[in-house]
Formats: structure tokens, C-alpha cells, sequence
């Protein structure tokens, strides 16, 4: 029987009624972190002389083997195991049936598969944070080649002011670290150790705290929380959800950047896609798909919000749901974030196109309203003179850089020569983006520096 309880039922499950309640088709994911658990639970009964340390010992080694046979279907999970507890319990009974019996003592699943994704989390986001150190990294390397390459910056994806592609690349950069420092937050409260527990309120046993701790969780949680928490679950697919939705704006202007009317950029053949079709067509679907997985993303993260919210304490089956989530934003972003980074090493920057979008005069009205200031023009007044000399070139179609100082004058009587340099835009961007090479020396030195992986 893989059934982990049943002395006081006198029927079986209804088919029906498992199938629905069934996880072991998702669960199983989880089969080495559950081996270790009960490894640790083990040893724990051990310490408090339930088992004996050669039993406990025995156990651990075969649990080992255990979680190889059944990730690797050696073992199978059968159409009856309810979840993947049962699974290892199954293969725990078969092959020491002496003294599987006795480990299960003091040890629910709640504890257990509270513990269990807590540490298959812990795993994931170091995966995540790998990749998304990655992804920065190729960004920052992108981003010191283009220092200086004029572009136009947005704001209303109207044109707004020059700005440089590195500026630009940096300013992803800069929003993806602050999702490391999330992940990491996260990483943090995913520390915690449900083990010892039981089903919500502990046991008489006298189990060792000690054992429990080696699994590298931290102390005890307090028994109750231990088994209803889940905001470490909701804490993960927020940071994942966040990250997500960056990773979507910076895919937005792949798309956008791509496109004939940009022409700012070529992706590279190795990550676009044809037409089946349509034979001229470059489609930039890995940024469209990093675009859509935020989606996904986002729904995980208010699925599992919406399961938690009405749950009295302790344990209730709802929170199985916490599982499919969480494997599936991690999934997402494992898929994503390479992705990613590949298309972002390899995109070709139409650097020609993107200063042609940036030298419309127009783009350094500020610039020079800001040059009146200097003059001692107060800024409302500089606003408006310098707003009625765009006024002007709109309407008689006069270029800035043609005008001579008296039509400028005929704005404001501050204008002067300098305005020639005002109107630069290659010292316009260098006036304005001064910072940027102290910025990129301290970017590229986090991503140097995050090599040795933490959390
Ligand atoms: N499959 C369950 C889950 O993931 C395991 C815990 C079941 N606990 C219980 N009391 N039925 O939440």
C-alpha cells in the first residue's frame, strides 16, 4: 500500500476523488529534497534514541539511492501514490522493512513538504540569480562599448532627449540588480526549518534539533507558522514576478528597436526566428516570449496570494497549490533569463540610425533653456523663449543649427554664441551623462564580484 494513513478508514480513495487530490505528477520534483528531510528526520529520532545511529545511518543511505532511482524512474511513481511522500515511503518500506516503520514517527507532511520546497527553493534561487547575474553582466559589457553612442532617449516613447545607448543598457542593468537584492531578500526568509513541527504542534518525542539544522535551513520555526507559511513561497514569485516584468520591458525594446521603422538594431540569426510564410521575415520571438512569461509570472505570484489569503491556521490541503507556482516560475525564468542574455551579447546596434533619430536640434530645447538659466534667465521665462523658438522652426521648417544670433535674440537677448555648443549633441550628452563611466566601473565591478555564487 502506498497510502500513508488508512487504519481508520474502511474504504479505499475513489478513483476520482485521487486523481483530483493526487500531486505526485508535480511533487515529484521534490523526491531529493523529501530524501533529505527524512534523512534529517532520521537522524533526529536518532538523537533522541528512537533510532539507533546505525538504523538512522542506514537510512540516510538508502534514502540517497532512493531519490537517484526515483528521479531517474528506476523506481517508479505509481498511479497510486498519492504524492511523492508516499513514493519514497513506499521505497523506504520495500527495501528496509524492518525499520522503515519506524522513521516516520514524530514527522508529518506538513513539516515535511513545508521543509522540502524550502530547500528546492533555496536551489532555485541560486539558479535564478546565476542567470540573471548573466543577463546583467552581458548588458554592463554592451553598455562599456557603447558609452558614448548617441541615441534618442524617450519619455511617451516620444522623442525627449539624446541620451547614449550605454546610459540606456545601464538603466536595465541598474533595475535587474535591484531584483537580485530581492531574490536574495527572498533567499533569506526562505531560511527556516519547519522540520520538527509534526502535523501543527510538535511532538512528545524527543527529537534532536540538531539533525534538523544540518539541512542548512536555520533553527526551529515555531510549530504552528511553520506548517501554514507559505509568504516565502509568495516572497519568491514576487521577486520572480518584479524581475519578470523587467525583463519584459527591456524584450519590449528589443521588439521595438527591431522593427523597420526603428532600425535601431539587428538581432542576431541565432536568436530570431522566420516565417513559415512570410520568407523575409526576422521575428524577434525570444523577446517576445521574455515579454509574455511576465504574464505568467504575475498570475503565479496572485494565484498562490489568492489561495492563501482565507486560510486558517495551520496546514489545509490548499496549500499543495503552493507547489505548481513556484516550479513554474522558476521554469520560466530558468528558460527566459538565457535567453535573454544570448539575444542581448549578440543583437547588432544600428549606431548610425539610432544619432540620426538623436540630432533633431528640437532634442536640445532643454539643453538650452538650461543655458539661458546659466545667463541668469530665470526658468519659466528660458521655457517659454525657448519653447516659442521650437515654435518657430516647426512652423517655417528653419533648422537651430542654421539660425543666426540675432534670430536667436529675437527669443531672448541672453541667446549668444554659445549656442552653437548647446546645440552639440555630442557635448550635450557628455554634460549631461557625466557620471556614466564611474557608473559602469562600479556595475562591471558588482558583476565581477558576484562570480562566487551566493545565496
Ligand atoms: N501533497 C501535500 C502538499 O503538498 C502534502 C501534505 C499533505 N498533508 C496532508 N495532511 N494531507 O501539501
Amino acid at each position: 500500500v502506498s497510502r500513508l494513513w488508512g487504519g481508520r478508514f474502511e474504504a479505499g480513495l475513489a478513483p476520482e476523488a485521487l486523481a483530483f487530490t493526487r500531486s505526485a505528477s508535480f511533487d515529484r520534483r521534490l523526491v531529493r529534497e523529501d530524501c533529505r528531510v527524512l534523512a534529517a528526520h532520521a537522524a533526529a529520532l536518532a538523537g533522541g534514541g528512537i533510532l539507533s545511529r546505525a538504523e538512522a545511518g542506514a537510512v540516510a543511505t538508502a534514502l540517497t539511492q532512493i531519490a537517484e532511482d526515483v528521479a531517474s524512474g528506476a523506481f517508479p511513481v505509481l498511479p497510486e501514490d498519492e504524492d511523492v511522500h508516499s513514493t519514497v515511503e513506499r521505497a523506504l518500506l520495500e527495501r528496509m522493512p524492518e525499520v522503515a516503520p519506524k522513521v516516520r514517527a514524530g514527522l508529518s507532511r506538513n513539516d515535511r513538504v513545508a521543509t522540502a520546497l524550502r530547500l528546492w527553493m533555496l536551489d532555485a534561487l541560486t539558479r535564478v540569480r546565476r542567470h540573471l547575474r548573466d543577463l546583467i553582466g552581458a548588458l554592463v559589457e554592451r553598455a562599456a562599448s557603447e558609452v558614448w553612442t548617441v541615441m534618442p532617449g524617450y519619455t511617451h516613447l516620444q522623442r525627449a532627449q539624446p541620451v547614449t545607448l550605454g546610459f540606456h543598457l545601464l538603466g536595465h542593468a541598474h533595475a535587474l540588480r535591484r531584483d537580485v537584492q530581492r531574490l536574495d531578500d527572498a533567499a533569506g526568509r526562505c531560511r527556516g526549518l519547519p522540520l520538527g513541527a509534526g502535523a501543527l504542534a510538535g511532538s512528545t518525542l524527543p527529537l534532536d534539533p540538531a539533525a534538523g539544522e544540518a539541512l542548512g535551513l536555520g533553527g526551529r520555526m515555531q510549530a504552528l507558522d511553520a506548517v501554514s507559511a507559505r509568504d516565502f513561497a509568495a516572497e519568491f514569485l514576487a521577486a520572480a514576478a518584479i524581475l519578470g516584468a523587467h525583463c519584459s520591458r527591456l524584450a519590449e525594446e528589443i521588439v521595438l528597436w527591431t522593427t523597420t521603422e526603428f532600425g535601431f538594431a539587428e538581432l542576431h540569426d541565432a536568436y530570431a526566428t522566420g516565417s513559415s510564410l512570410m520568407p523575409q521575415k526576422k521575428n524577434p520571438d525570444v523577446a517576445e516570449l521574455a515579454r509574455a512569461k511576465a504574464g505568467r509570472l504575475i498570475g503565479n505570484l496572485a494565484g498562490l496570494l489568492a489561495t492563501m489569503k482565507g486560510l486558517p491556521l495551520a496546514y489545509n490541503r490548499d496549500l499543495q497549490e503552493d507547489k505548481e507556482p513556484v516550479f513554474d516560475s522558476a521554469d520560466a525564468l530558468d528558460a527566459a533569463l538565457p535567453a535573454l542574455a544570448g539575444a542581448v551579447r549578440t543583437i547588432r546596434f544600428e549606431r548610425a540610425r539610432m544619432r540620426s533619430a538623436a540630432t533633431d536640434p528640437l532634442l536640445l530645447a532643454t539643453d538650452l533653456a538650461e543655458h539661458l538659466v546659466t545667463k541668469g534667465v530665470p526658468f519659466a521665462e528660458a521655457h517659454e523663449a525657448v519653447g516659442n523658438a521650437v515654435r518657430s522652426s516647426i512652423e517655417t521648417g528653419r533648422d537651430w543649427r542654421a539660425m543666426t544670433i540675432e534670430e536667436w535674440q529675437v527669443f531672448s537677448p541672453r541667446f549668444d554664441a554659445g549656442v552653437a555648443r548647446v546645440l552639440d549633441v555630442d557635448s550635450s550628452v557628455r554634460q549631461r551623462l557625466g557620471g556614466i563611466e564611474a557608473d559602469l566601473e562600479e556595475m562591471a565591478a558588482w558583476v565581477a564580484s558576484q562570480a562566487g555564487e551566493r545565496p
